[in-house]
């Protein structure tokens, strides 16, 4: 007779689990399961969870481990069946950037060029911003829909923006609340089954990935962000989805502001056919590929042009609406972003000396926009969502001494005092000028 999933997880070790992964062997699909699912249920406690993830960051996990991983967390819930609704189901995912708030302007910009977009995003991680935070800033808005409702919402409205839950991957619901507060983000086999699990649970047919690089990324280093969407790229399509990978530029913030509502806020100028180059540019980008992925667009070049029209017309920016209103946002404030309460302190940091940006340590920008209070240090921290900063100068700009690098919004003196420090930690300034970093690498 088969043991049940209660007796196998009762008779396993959780400490002997732990030691094997920290001594660099390779756990059985079964022994996985076995600690993942336990981990779901709250017979393994976090700080057993803590530990073997730390090992995992250390030791690694073979492919043969990487894939069981993503399968067990997709099972850890339900799959969602969307085949009843008609055309190409598509997403897209990022690994994590500063200032990254593409998913809110590219779900209804793709919703409105015609795909169906059911996306499940994630809280901010380590230094990085996360969609479902950004979202709950704007008063209302529900990101923990039901499967029916979220199945209902895609069909009705084209696109749902939810994230994990108790029916849908609860394994990396818990685990990665656990992994942004223990230092564990930073494992390829671990993003690969983070992200693939919520993307494979959507019922989704095809997916762009996001893989950022340079110093706002988790991996930091090119070869590492190559061989992350190179893994991301064949553990997608072994489970059967259409996978673009893209690498793109996070050695600075994309566009210009950070912070949870501020995010929203320059998502809606994009949205209105606004905003910065380099956000417009890489979002149309990674939507053209999710148009083109849908059979919608004939090529990349199609794809930009009914994009960028989209952002443009209006389309965009309605659909947004409809998303907004469907998941019980307040759209007055989508309608009128400046009637949002302010931040108590809104404050310049200015350059003490005269050149030109030349880098810009954009994991210390994040971690002074999570010292401020729009990430988390500890699992129950409270976002503030008004908290961040607005950057004024990037990569190549020359400025003078005095003048404004960034304008700080803080909840307190203490905090914008903190995050000025790091600011201008985080700002190499020389005499030598450089140009501005690519936005885009490689396309796999
Ligand atoms: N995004 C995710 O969903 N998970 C990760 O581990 C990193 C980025």
């Amino acid at each position: 007779m088969r043991e049940t999933l209660r007796e196998r997880t009762e008779s396993m070790n959780p400490v002997e689990f732990i030691e094997k992964k920290k001594r660099g062997n390779e756990h059985s699909p079964e022994e996985l399961k076995d600690f993942v699912l336990g981990y779901v249920k709250g017979e393994i406690p976090d700080y057993q969870m803590s530990a073997w993830l730390m090992a995992v960051n250390f030791q690694g996990m073979t492919d043969r481990e990487t894939l069981a991983l993503v399968e067990v967390m997709v099972n850890s819930g339900e799959v969602v069946d969307l085949s009843h609704i008609e055309g190409i189901k598509v997403d897209k995912h990022s690994t994590g950037g500063v200032g990254d708030k593409v998913s809110l302007i590219l779900a209804p910009l793709a919703a409105s060029c015609g795909c169906i977009v059911p996306m499940i995003s994630g809280r901010g991680l380590g230094h990085t911003g996360g969609t479902l935070d950004k979202l709950e800033s704007i008063p209302g808005m529900r990101v923990n829909l039901s499967r029916e409702e979220f199945v209902s919402q895609v069909e009705r409205v084209g696109v749902a923006m939810i994230g994990q839950t108790e029916e849908i991957v609860p394994a990396d619901r818990k685990m990665y609340a656990l992994r942004d507060v223990t230092a564990t983000v930073r494992s390829i086999p671990l993003i690969c089954a983070s992200i693939l699990s919520k993307k494979i649970a959507e019922g989704i047919d095809a997916l762009v990935l996001d893989v950022k690089t340079g110093s706002g990324a988790f991996l930091q280093e090119y070869e590492q962000s190559r061989k992350l969407a190179q893994k991301l790229k064949s553990v997608g399509e072994e489970f059967g989805l259409r996978v673009k990978a893209v690498i793109t530029d996070m050695n600075q913030p994309l566009g210009n502001k950070a912070g949870n509502w501020l995010e929203v806020k320059e998502s809606i100028e994009v949205l209105k056919g606004k905003g910065p180059g380099d956000l417009v540019g890489v979002t149309v980008y990674l939507t053209a590929w999710m148009l083109v992925l849908a059979g919608i667009a004939s090529d990349l070049k199609a794809g930009e042009e009914l994009a960028s029209r989209n952002l443009k017309n209006g389309k965009a920016f309605e659909k947004f609406l409809e998303l907004v209103e469907a998941q019980g946002g307040d759209v007055r404030y989508i309608e009128n972003p400046e009637k949002y309460r302010k931040a108590p302190i809104v404050k310049p940091v200015k350059s003490m000396v005269s050149g030109y940006i030349t880098e810009i340590d954009t994991e210390l920008l994040g971690l002074a926009a999570v010292g401020l209070g729009a990430g988390r240090k500890k699992i129950t921290d409270r976002i503030l969502p008004e908290v961040g900063f607005v950057v004024l100068k990037k990569i190549s700009e020359y400025v003078k001494e005095g003048e404004e690098l960034c304008i700080v919004h803080a909840k307190d003196e203490r905090t914008f005092e903190q995050a000025r420090g790091n600011i201008l930690k985080a700002y190499k300034i020389t005499q030598y000028k450089t140009s501005p970093p690519p936005l885009f690498y490689e396309t796999f």
